[in-house]
């Protein structure tokens, strides 16, 4: 999560108000040392009132930035599992972490038929991060849910979710735990 603005001395839209927005991907290939992407809405809030539009089109400016903790009131942990995603692959967004915003580490725990129930494996198996807060596993087997999720934040903090994505998980859905950092 970024605090942003505008530079009032570069462009007469621009209100000079810090936004915060949320930085979600991050290129492989960098534009310059420091580059942000924003949605035309963020480009927007930037502006002064009324004057969205007109900053909206002034292309490439120069801004202000720093770094503030997110703070997600009554929201938990949520994971979305990325379109692609199959048995064999599975690609997950983290979502809603309280704290920096940085996930250090996904590990994830499968299940296996135990009689007529499936039952966790108890290992936890190291996700590779992808890109942005985006982690995947790649798998030899298909991979049987419920799965649970074990997220490591910057100071090494662990939280579990415990069989948050479940037996019958779909693509592009999202699914949100009990759990948050705080
Ligand atoms: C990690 O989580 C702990 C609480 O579990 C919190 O105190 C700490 O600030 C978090 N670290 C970061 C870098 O967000
Ligand atoms: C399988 O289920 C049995 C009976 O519920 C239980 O005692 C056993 O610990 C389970 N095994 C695993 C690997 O979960
Ligand atoms: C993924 O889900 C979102 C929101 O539910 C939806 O707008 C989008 O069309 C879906 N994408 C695909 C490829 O199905």
């Amino acid at each position: 999560q970024m605090q942003i603005r505008c530079l009032k001395s570069d462009h007469p839209a621009c209100s000079g108000v810090p936004k915060t927005v949320i930085i979600t991907d991050m290129n492989y290939y960098p534009v310059s040392r420091y580059h942000f992407d924003l949605s035309g809405t963020a480009f927007g809030a930037m502006a002064k009132d009324g004057r969205n539009d007109e900053l909206r089109h002034a292309g490439i400016i120069n801004m202000q930035f720093k770094r503030v903790p997110c703070q997600y009131p009554g929201l938990t942990v949520t994971f979305h599992v990325e379109e692609g995603s199959n048995p064999f692959y599975m690609a997950i967004l983290v979502e809603y972490e309280d704290g920096d915003g940085d996930v250090k580490q996904l590990d994830i725990m499968e299940s296996r038929p135990n009689g007529s129930k499936m039952a966790p494996t108890g290992q936890w198996v190291p996700m590779k991060e992808s890109w942005g807060s985006i982690w995947r596993m790649d798998a030899h087997h298909p991979m049987h849910g419920p799965f649970s999720l074990r997220v490591t934040n910057e100071s090494g903090k662990t939280l579990v979710a415990e069989q948050v994505i479940p037996i019958d998980w779909k693509p592009n859905k999202t699914y949100s735990s009990l759990v948050q950092f705080h």
